[in-house]
């Protein structure tokens, strides 16, 4: 088989085998198919695409690039969420405990934040002590003993998809759909688990920021996880405003910890109930929708939520105390507040541009080896349809640097658009494939 061949035939329009793909994904991960030939090939598949055939298998080369993680010494039905990625979203900060304490087992590996969107594992480390690294035996043992753990990705995850997404950043060929979903879920099924759970967002502060995209995504995954053999459902969820009103490391973490107290945002709430009641259906822990839903107010109303995350903690080195004591967590040094120019709706909020002043701030990386501020963020007061009054605040923003304050106010600021009309709340489920 000759790479230049296959090049060929997708460029004209002709669909790729099972062992060509292989082959492919093989040799590039070993070194022996040049980057200028894999170039050649992603364009060609950009302009061309992959069937639903060519896509599964494509997703198929890349998990088995590396390690395939085999959870089957873990009890019960495992879940795993996966969101790709927004403002404000510290889902998986609430929602892993959650579920975990309706019995369902949550295994699962995150990443670290880049650009405007914030990681779990950064959101994690505001706890003193907290460490994702382990080995996956330990990693394993907790999951039986306490129902929940988080690692860090391993090297060996899907390392075709991480030669591949390097070589698409640079050569223009990431926003193909085919390539987008395999490298997702290579990732996903190389992570083991039995049930995927996806949140895919929509909106300015989202990856896909027209909603047919991310639906078309969703449709996608959800084909590739069942032709994979794995029990997967998706949602699509609105990100043309941060989630939730906290923005920013240990400010999420407070949020959360606020959620699982039952005094949380109402929009990061219903996110965290839609997404759990997949994740409880899909471990086989309750009969219905309802069912699943009750279960999960049930376990914030008793408590339970909230000490399985302190459970968690501590089995991860963390100091559980912050739990319980949420103020102790990193707090920034300088304070300024955004007011309102003038009454009025607040008709739309630049997601994008508030991840940006958190990124300003020093909340999140520039380039893979930023060093980030666990302290600093936002605390919106107001979001999209809320009447604001002249001179109210519209937003605190929190920061250890007096010009980086002022940098983020103003952009805070021009990113806030304030209507005279009324304007509706925006509907943040927008859609579900079961
Ligand atoms: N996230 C990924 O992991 N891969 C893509 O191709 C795009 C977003």
């Amino acid at each position: 088989m000759r790479m230049y061949d296959l090049i060929m035939k997708k460029r004209n329009r002709m669909s790729l085998s099972r062992e060509e793909i292989r082959f492919m994904i093989e040799h590039y991960t070993a070194g022996m198919i040049p980057d200028y030939q894999m170039s050649a090939m992603m364009m060609a598949v950009y302009f061309n695409g992959m069937n639903e055939e060519e896509t599964l298998d494509l997703t198929m080369a890349m998990a088995e690039s590396g390690d395939m993680l085999d959870l089957s010494s873990i009890d019960g039905i495992k879940v795993d969420k996966h969101s790709t990625g927004g403002v404000g979203d510290k889902t998986s900060l609430a929602l892993a405990p959650m579920v975990a304490a309706c019995g369902v087992p949550v295994a699962k590996m995150s990443g670290r934040g880049l650009g405007h969107t914030g990681g779990t594992i950064d959101k994690l480390e505001s706890f003193p002590g907290f460490s994702v690294s382990m080995e996956t035996d330990r990693f394993m043992k907790q999951v039986n003993e306490i129902g929940i753990a988080i690692m860090g990705q391993t090297k060996d995850l899907a390392p075709a998809d991480k030669k591949l997404y390097a070589l698409r950043d640079v050569t223009a060929t990431v926003d193909n759909m085919s390539l987008i979903a395999s490298s997702i879920m290579s990732k996903k099924l190389a992570s083991g688990a039995d049930a995927i759970i996806l949140d895919v967002k929509t909106g300015s502060g989202a990856f896909m920021k027209e909603e047919k995209d991310a639906f078309a995504l969703a449709e996608e995954m959800v084909r590739i996880g069942k032709g994979a053999g794995r029990d997967t459902r998706a949602v699509i969820s609105n990100m043309d405003e941060p989630l939730g009103y906290a923005i920013g490391n240990a400010l999420e973490v407070r949020e959360a910890i606020d959620t699982l107290k039952g005094k949380g945002p109402d929009d990061f709430l219903e996110l965290c109930l839609t997404l759990g009641t997949f994740m409880v259906l899909a471990g086989k822990k309750a009969e219905n929708e309802d069912e699943a839903r009750e279960m999960l107010l049930e376990k914030i109303e008793n408590g339970s939520a909230l000490e399985k995350l302190a459970q968690f903690v501590k089995a991860q080195g963390g100091d559980e105390s912050f739990v319980y004591e949420p103020e102790r967590l990193p707090r920034a040094s300088m304070e300024k507040t955004v007011t309102a120019a003038r009454d009025g709706f607040i008709s739309h909020i630049d997601c994008d541009q508030v991840g940006i002043c958190s990124l300003i701030l020093g909340g999140g990386r520039e380039t893979k080896d930023s060093v980030i501020d666990l302290s600093v963020g936002l605390r919106l007061s107001k979001k999209v349809g809320d009447k604001v009054r002249e001179g109210e605040t519209l937003a605190n923003l929190y920061g250890n640097d007096a010009s980086l304050l002022s940098e983020a106010a103003q952009r805070y600021a021009d990113a806030c658009h304030i209507s005279k009309e009324p304007v509706k709340k925006p509907l943040l489920i927008k859609g579900m494939i079961r």
